[in-house]
């Protein structure tokens, strides 16, 4: 088990990659929090609780500073310490700049960028007292690489990744490594609004010839989290079925 006896939390763990990357960290050995601003979170909690697992579930909008003061002070009050955050709560939206308000754009890089800067400082400020710890952010391949109309969001995923770099940078002494997966198109209700000739583009675009499962992006996170990366800080790690190498 790569994940004995650690806590983890997981942002946006109620749904798609955040919602599989709770049941692999739970099937590793982990006590998992799975944060959500969705009470479905509850249900994935009570789900890993039956079949044996140590988990709860934290009502939190990772937008709101208070509220994850309060997720990291009740997984520390819980399970005694926090060796894992994975912030990974996130939203979507494609809009052309010149129909873009201001307030759609504050939406997308408040949830998407400001929630990883409060997860990231409040996990940070624990493991800082406790001497180690290992952040993994969910930034994108969408932060690397320019996409027709897809504005705020790639703006936003840009900061997540230069964000772990530089937070990677100033902590890894410390004993706190930073790193962030960078997915490509993955199957998940975050993309399923698109149409189906939108969704064959999609899967052309990436050179595997599919697009990623849920699954596939938990298990770059396990190898972030775990001591198998315990030399790798800082990075961006792309699981993107090969779109950014083209
Ligand atoms: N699906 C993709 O193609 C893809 C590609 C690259 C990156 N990502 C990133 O992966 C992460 C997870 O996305 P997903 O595909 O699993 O989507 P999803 O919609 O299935 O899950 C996102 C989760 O985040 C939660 N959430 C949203 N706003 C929140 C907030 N303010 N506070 C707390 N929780 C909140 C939602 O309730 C949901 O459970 C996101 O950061 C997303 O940008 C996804």
């Amino acid at each position: 088990m790569k994940l004995l006896n650690r806590v983890a939390v997981v942002t946006g763990g109620a749904n798609g990659i955040g919602r599989c990357a709770c049941q692999l960290f739970a099937e590793e050995g982990a006590k998992v929090v799975v944060a959500d601003i969705n009470e479905s979170g509850k249900q994935v909690a009570d789900e890993l609780i039956t079949h044996g697992f140590e988990a709860m579930y934290i009502n939190v909008d990772v937008t709101e500073e208070r509220n994850v003061q309060n997720l990291i002070r009740t997984t520390v009050d819980t399970f005694g310490k926090l060796d894992i955050m994975v912030a990974n709560a996130g939203i979507a939206e494609t809009i052309p700049i010149h129909q873009l308000s201001l307030e759609n754009w504050n939406k997308t890089i408040n949830v998407n960028l400001t929630g990883v800067f409060l997860t990231n400082k409040y996990a940070i400020e624990q493991m800082l007292d406790q001497g180690y710890g290992v952040i993994v952010n969910t930034a994108s391949m969408l932060g690397h690489i320019g996409r027709n109309e897809v504005t705020s969001y790639t703006a936003s995923k840009g900061g997540v990744a230069n964000l772990t770099r530089t937070l990677a940078v100033t902590y890894s002494k410390k004993g706190i490594r930073v790193n962030a997966v960078c997915p490509g198109y993955i199957d998940t209700d975050l993309i399923r609004n698109k149409s189906a000739e939108m969704m064959e583009e999609l899967i052309r675009l990436h050179p595997i010839g599919r697009l990623g499962k849920p699954e596939e992006v938990a298990k770059a996170m396990l190898f972030l989290a775990s001591d198998d990366s315990s030399f790798i800080c800082g990075t961006n790690l792309m699981v993107d079925g090969g779109f950014t190498a083209q």
